[in-house]
């Protein structure tokens, strides 16, 4: 026996947070206002609850079952339907609003026009560029193309001209680096990349299109030849890179554009199966995930979930600050507002650029009333400009933080001084391979719960599982696994090109039996979580081995890879150390190799080939050189040890280790390194020493 808290121990601790209703304003206006939409979407109406969201779309012809379970976990929504997602999110929108921003655009530097893009002159742009997809670039109907590009209007030009082609496109967050992208590019079999020479971030013009040099140079490493990298300009006619156009393979977009102008491609008809695009995420090992999302039931889900979470109407100014790079852009800057025809605003640069005041500067000019932000970006202007949002006159109805747990004086800060105590918050829980959200709260008609994402949304049944597959109930204080029990249109359809990996991650662990029965297959997410008794969850954090940096998660066997690309490095292991602002960031312990010695800035050469291998993102916090791992009798490193180091916690028992002499060197070493250098430890919550405590368990 030890005397470390149980898991229940844990939640036990968990403080029950009071409730926050919505403001009748509030609810008087909200698309989701009548508690009849809650018996809809219950489980004896599951599936055809979802025709409502599909009821949102304009099909080509319209489907004749609502889901297919016969090859779980395969599951098809909408079959027999066809529609295109383009179609979809431009050309419907004529009828009535041709002359709407669809898009509006925020340029970093504050001397740059910011510029609106209607709906009609979004389509001339989409068919256009998609125009010279077809006949310059060559690409057909389920080709892939990958992207690299920053938050320009040319990525969602270029995601719905794909879309209007029946290609599937796959966007690379342009913070990753080349031989990052050069990767997904490999993977995907995409024989165009499309790329930007630079874009502004930090107020400086940053030479992105070197990147896809990399990125080709990876690629072939692979074995995958790239033939075309199309580049968009940032600034028309001038060239922001040092990277030399390579003769035949690389084009400037803008000098090929004249050739299609007028140019009108009719969209094509998918069927409802058919993929739209890919977005890889990261796992448990180092190859990343290419999760691949389906044309219909991700779009019926995204504009469903929109419309109802979002409650975003056509006349609406939506804004989502993150990233079209990850899901949450896809779904919820591009796709689900689109298609509902409202607004939705992109900003290019950093939120913090060049000032503190720069968001609500944007938010009061352009009269944002929907707002839709991360907690890591909370945080930082809650530490760096607490007063700047008073100083603005926006005015949010409504208010989205995403992508990691929200500490409760977090939400407090966004709800009284961002929401100026008036906007109703919606925190929402999903991930890149559920297309939409999982877990959020009806914003009129279930009241906030500071972090806690609220129930199972609408048609999603979420269940608590121990280890064992026996269900934990609501409010018994016990933490566990967080499974959807049922499927859902956004689900994605599988990994791309690893059918049999996408049904071991997700589904082996619950699976019940060989059945056809989609009541046997819930699906794991890879989440900890308690449920309260009101049926909202608070989520604990990832059970695997991925590491959420600032909402973005990263493998850990990515990151010992990128190290072990470094000559003189013979070992490596990733852990997570508590961030006031980035929820988590990365610690890096390395060992040499024999002979070696430390010094001749190893330190440096981790990190930078981290950075070359990964991106900014992922730079490691610290990086620190240690003579060996602790490790297990069967030679394992125990990750769990060098966390709890890393973050003054327990190390638990190390009794078990070959080496355990080695514990209190490192401890030593670390601990008085961080003490000089002013990193004073805090004291982690219950549920944090866990997340410490438990980490590399996965293996
Ligand atoms: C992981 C998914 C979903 C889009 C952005 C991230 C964590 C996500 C929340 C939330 C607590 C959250 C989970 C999840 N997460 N949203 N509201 N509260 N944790 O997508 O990169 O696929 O990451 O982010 O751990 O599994 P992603």
């Amino acid at each position: 026996m030890t005397n470390e808290p149980s898991e229940a121990q844990i939640a036990v601790h968990w403080r029950e947070e009071a409730y926050y209703p919505p403001t009748a304003k509030f609810i008087a206006q909200a698309n989701a206002a009548d508690p009849d939409i809650l018996e809809r979407f219950s489980e004896p109406n599951f599936p055809e609850c979802f025709k409502e969201y599909a009821d949102l779309l304009s099909w080509d012809k319209y489907w004749h079952t609502t889901l297919d379970t016969t090859d779980p976990p395969f599951w098809k929504w909408f079959v027999g339907g066809r529609l295109n997602a383009c179609y979809n999110c431009v050309d419907r929108h004529l009828t009535t609003s041709r002359n709407r921003a669809a898009l509006i655009w925020v340029p970093e530097p504050e001397s740059e026009q910011t510029s609106a893009i209607t709906y009609q002159e979004l389509y001339r742009r989409v068919n256009e560029f998609a125009a010279l997809l077809r006949d310059f670039g060559g690409v057909r109907t389920g080709d892939r193309v990958t992207f690299h590009l920053p938050m320009v209007p040319e990525l969602p030009v270029s995601m719905l001209a794909c879309a209007r082609l029946g290609v599937i496109h796959s966007e690379v967050f342009g913070g990753f680096s080349g031989a990052a992208c050069g990767g997904r590019v490999a993977d995907s079999g995409s024989n165009i990349l499309v790329t930007m020479d630079g874009y502004y971030r930090n107020g400086e013009l940053v030479d992105h299109k070197v990147k896809a040099d990399e990125a080709v140079a990876t690629a072939r490493e692979l074995g995958h030849e790239v033939d075309k990298v199309l580049v968009w300009r940032r600034h028309p006619n001038s060239y922001a890179s040092k990277s030399p156009m390579v003769e035949g393979r690389d084009f400037f977009i803008d000098d090929l554009l004249p050739d299609f102008r007028g140019a009108v491609v009719e969209p094509v008809s998918m069927p409802a199966e058919a993929p739209l695009f890919l977005m890889y995420t990261s796992g448990t090992t180092g190859r990343p995930k290419g999760c691949q999302h389906s044309t219909g039931g991700y779009l019926a889900y995204v504009a469903g979930t929109s419309k109802y979470y979002q409650d975003i109407h056509p006349e609406d100014t939506y804004w989502c600050a993150a990233d079209i790079g990850w899901i949450t852009g896809h779904s919820y800057i591009v796709y689900g507002p689109l298609a509902l025809g409202t607004t939705s605003v992109l900003y290019e640069g950093v939120p913090t650029y060049p000032d503190p005041g720069r968001l609500w500067r944007i938010a009061e000019r352009l009269g944002v009333n929907i707002f839709h932000t991360a907690p890591t970006t909370i945080r930082m202007l809650r530490k760096v400009g607490p007063d700047e949002s008073a100083k603005y006159r926006y005015r949010f109805k409504h208010m989205t933080t995403v992508g990691e747990p929200i500490e409760p004086e977090v939400w407090r800060w966004y709800h009284d001084v961002v929401g100026k105590g008036e906007a109703a918050i919606v925190d929402t829980w999903w991930q890149t391979e559920t297309g939409g959200f999982l877990g959020s709260t009806l914003p009129a008609l279930q009241p906030m719960k500071p972090g806690s994402c609220g129930p199972g949304v609408l048609g999603i049944y979420p269940v608590i599982y121990d280890e064992d597959g026996e269900t934990i109930e609501a409010g018994s204080d016990r933490a566990g696994n967080i499974c959807i029990r049922n499927p859902w249109p956004g689900i994605f359809q599988t990994i791309w090109g690893q059918p049999e990996r996408f049904v071991d991650i997700y589904y082996s662990k619950y699976n019940r039996r060989n059945s056809t029965d989609w009541q046997d297959w819930p699906y794991f997410a890879g989440d900890g979580a308690v449920q309260a008794a009101d049926g909202y969850f608070r989520i604990l954090g990832r059970v695997d081995d991925v590491i959420n940096v600032a909402g973005h998660r990263l493998g850990t066997k990515e990151l010992e890879s990128a190290a072990l690309t470094v000559n003189e490095i013979a070992e490596a292991a990733a852990v997570p150390v508590m961030d006031e602002v980035r929820g988590r960031a990365v610690e890096m312990y390395v060992a040499l190799k024999p002979g070696l010695s430390a010094g001749a800035g190893i330190e440096a050469k981790v990190s930078e080939a981290i950075v070359r291998e990964i991106g900014k993102i992922a730079r490691p916090k610290s990086v620190w050189i240690v003579t060996d791992m602790p490790k297990t009798r069967s030679g394992k490193i125990m990750r769990r040890v060098i966390a709890g180091i890393s973050n003054f916690t327990d190390v638990g028992d190390v009794t078990t280790l070959a080496n355990p002499e080695i514990v209190d060197d490192i401890r030593h070493h670390v601990q008085s390194e961080k003490l000089t250098r002013g990193e004073v430890p805090r004291d982690l919550s219950p549920q944090e020493a866990e997340e410490i405590k438990s980490f590399g368990r996965a293996e």
